[in-house]
């Protein structure tokens, strides 16, 4: 903290007011900003063509065969948005105890890669690592003995890494929360030569039940049934550990560090942005997304204002960036004002 106490005023020589009375004022004496640029839309995917489904829990959000979502993408880069974050709706007789469509190079997920970067190239690709799109139980990793076995989870999430460079992936990012994964994929991708591929660490992530919405999207709800993830993903209870993860991951080639859920978690993106002073991305998370759009549309809030003031905060917390399933919508909004 800088210590500014010999200019703080006092009032009536001092008024804050004063700063905040005209619109141009207020923009001129702003801390931060929100731009376009900011944003990676959060994607779903489906197989088929021309189909479009809605997710009951996330108004205006489509899980989208891979043609329309490409149509959607080239909308969203002339909004200004620079990168899009896609997650697989896997089919569910594809779905395994091994989680094996992972890997497979011709799955939903890669050639949604290669559609998009051939249609729009100059568009970044995010693509999610974790095995729980892919396993008939619905975990982030595979299971040995009752146990999510951290090791052999890491030699297959290396694979799919590979798998979704070879398709033309910029950025893995891993969400599994597995100890030693962003080493274990860094070494995999250089040593087939791709060692351009960022790495986006979802370094915090919470075991939260605001990801809801999200496995209902996917799919993986069900399967997970009444089990969770509290064994791999942090305790909502914790933020030096929260730095811990940081830093092994900073320590094993992460290029970018993630903090998700957003909003309950304001106070661990400003102590990573601040302790690391690395690129610090954040997660609006699908349980975000519907609470804020469910008030919306009983009409005890305004959905638009409320989104769009998350989105502020979180640049005053400290994020490089956000990923959120609102960015088109936001980017409009910014665009306009
Ligand atoms: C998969 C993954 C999840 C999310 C992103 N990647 C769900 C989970 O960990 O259960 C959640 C995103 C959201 O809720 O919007 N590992």
């Amino acid at each position: 903290m800088v210590d500014n106490s010999n200019f703080l005023g006092s009032y009536p020589k001092t008024r804050l007011r004063r700063n905040r009375q005209s619109s141009w004022s207020r923009d001129l004496t702003s801390e931060t900003s929100l731009s376009p640029s900011d944003l990676i839309w959060t994607i779903f995917v489906r197989e088929g063509e021309n189909v479009s489904e809605s997710i009951p829990s996330m108004p205006e959000v489509e899980c989208m065969s891979i043609d329309l979502m490409v149509k959607r993408v080239i909308e969203a880069y002339d909004c200004g948005i620079p990168a899009v974050a896609i997650f697989p709706k896997t089919p569910e007789h594809l779905k395994t105890e091994m989680g094996d469509e992972s890997t497979n190079p011709d799955n939903l997920i890669c050639r949604a890669v290669i559609a998009l970067k051939k249609s729009i190239p100059q568009m970044g690709v995010v693509c999610d690592v974790a095995l729980d799109p892919y396993t008939s139980h619905g975990q982030d990793g595979i299971i040995e003995d009752g146990q999510i076995a951290n090791d052999a989870t890491i030699e297959i999430l290396a694979k799919q890494a590979v798998v979704q460079a070879e398709a033309g992936c910029d950025i893995i990012a891993p969400s599994d929360m597995m100890d030693g994964r962003i080493g274990r994929i860094r070494k995999e991708l250089d040593h087939y030569n791709f060692k351009n591929v960022q790495l986006m660490s979802y370094s915090a992530k919470f075991s939260s039940s605001f990801y809801g919405p999200f496995r209902e999207a996917i799919g993986s709800a069900s399967n997970l049934g009444q089990a969770d993830k509290r064994t791999y993903q942090l305790d909502p209870r914790n933020s030096d550990e929260a730095l811990r993860e940081v830093a092994l991951d900073l320590e094993e080639g992460a290029d970018m560090v993630m903090v998700k859920p957003g909003m309950p978690y304001l106070d661990i993106l400003h102590r990573v942005k601040k302790t690391f002073a690395v690129p610090t991305y954040v997660y609006q998370v699908s349980g975000e997304y519907a609470m804020l759009k469910a008030a919306g549309e009983k009409g005890w809030l305004n959905s638009d204002d409320v989104l769009m003031e998350s989105l502020k905060s979180f640049k005053r917390a400290g994020a490089d960036g956000i990923l959120t399933y609102w960015a088109v919508e936001a980017a409009k909004k910014i665009q306009k004002a």
